[in-house]
């Protein structure tokens, strides 16, 4: 299949390729999705054919104006349209109980639908002018870190989609963060921008954060969100996270081939490494970690790294949007110095 490369301005020829089955990859705020009509199963199938992903991983169907979310669930709850007036359009995602109108593969054989209202103004328009709400997982191979330029998309995708529309390097860099509002207090299953304390505010009680976000799941364990449970946003070489000062850091990676070694690291600490360095923002800049990491780990293959070594980042705020990727990442490989 050759792939379309659609601009800026071509949002109606998306929407077209959409309607027929089609699958065009978008650009939203956090990463650049994987789309198809999420009220078509066969064409939502297509997608994790595309991805190579498992099946029992369901997708997060994204709607351009608040009146598109009443046929998709059950019933919404009231607690919805205080999240929704904070944060949509946005990089959140809100999980309830599903209508008839969600196919299985979208919901994975569940009972319940992720949703959500992206910021970027292009998914919005490609939404309206396919006519129907887009069920979107990140547009990426199964596994890889997830693509923030049009470019990764093409890296991993090209000849397998119908289209990809050119939006630009995406402003968050994470994937949105994912509540459930199914469970009896509201949870956290996913950390992106909007974080736990933002949540806590508006709803007025402590969401909860799943175990899952920071520790490894148990062999057999059911994830609250499968997608939890994948290794994932890894690249080919090997990244493990290392705790301690950044001379520790520096000692330890200048012991390993400075030829095949990357080293991900905040600004201004690059002067005394000798291997090839990646600065990822300042130490204490979340926001920035979260814009570069995925596109820094890609660089990391793109330069033959066999090993990528990454100086730990804090977890409040979005830094545990950025640990949670990481760690997976690794693996959950951390060297303590
Ligand atoms: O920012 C984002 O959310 C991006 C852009 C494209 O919108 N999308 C994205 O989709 O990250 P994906 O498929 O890569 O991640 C969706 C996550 C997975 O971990 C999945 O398991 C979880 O949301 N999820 C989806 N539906 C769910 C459900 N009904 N219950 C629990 N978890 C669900
Ligand atoms: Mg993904």
């Amino acid at each position: 299949m050759k792939t379309e490369r659609l601009t800026a301005e071509q949002t109606a020829r998306a929407g077209e390729i959409l309607k027929k089955g089609g699958l065009v990859a978008i650009p939203t705020e956090t990463v650049y999705g994987l789309a198809a009509n999420a009220l078509d199963g066969n064409a939502v199938a297509r997608i994790f054919q595309a991805k190579g992903r498992p099946m029992d991983n369901p997708l997060i169907v994204h709607i351009a104006g608040i009146e598109e979310l009443d046929p998709l669930v059950a019933f919404v709850p009231s607690t919805v349209y205080d999240l929704a007036e904070a944060f949509w359009p946005g990089p959140l995602t809100i999980i309830l109980e599903k209508s008839d109108l969600i196919p299985d593969e979208v919901s994975a054989g569940l009972d319940t639908v992720a949703v959500r209202m992206p910021a970027h103004p292009l998914a919005r328009k490609i939404i309206r002018a396919a006519g129907v709400p887009l069920a979107a997982p990140s547009a990426n191979t199964s596994g890889k870190p997830s693509p923030t330029t049009a470019k990764h998309v093409l890296d991993d995708l090209d000849g397998k989609v119908e289209a990809v529309l050119d939006g630009g390097a995406c402003s968050v860099g994470v994937e949105s963060t994912v509540i459930t509002l199914a469970t009896r207090h509201p949870r956290v299953l996913r950390p992106g921008k909007v974080t736990p304390e933002e949540l806590s505010a508006v709803l007025g009680e402590d969401v909860e954060i799943d175990d899952a976000v920071l520790h490894r799941m148990e062999e057999g364990a059911v994830a609250a969100s499968p997608g939890m449970k994948y290794k994932h946003y890894s690249p080919k070489a090997n990244v493990v996270i290392v705790t301690g000062t950044i001379e520790a850091f520096t000692d330890y990676v200048n012991k390993r081939d400075p030829k095949t070694t990357a080293a991900l690291v905040f600004d201004g600490e690059e002067k005394n490494l000798h291997c090839t360095c990646l600065p990822f923002g300042k130490e204490k800049d979340d926001l920035a970690h979260a814009n570069r990491l995925f596109a820094d780990l890609r660089k990391c293959d793109d330069l033959g790294m066999k090993n990528v070594y990454v100086r730990c980042p804090g977890k409040t705020g979005v830094g545990l949007a950025v640990m949670n990727r990481l760690l997976r990442a690794a693996a959950f490989e951390i060297i303590e110095l």
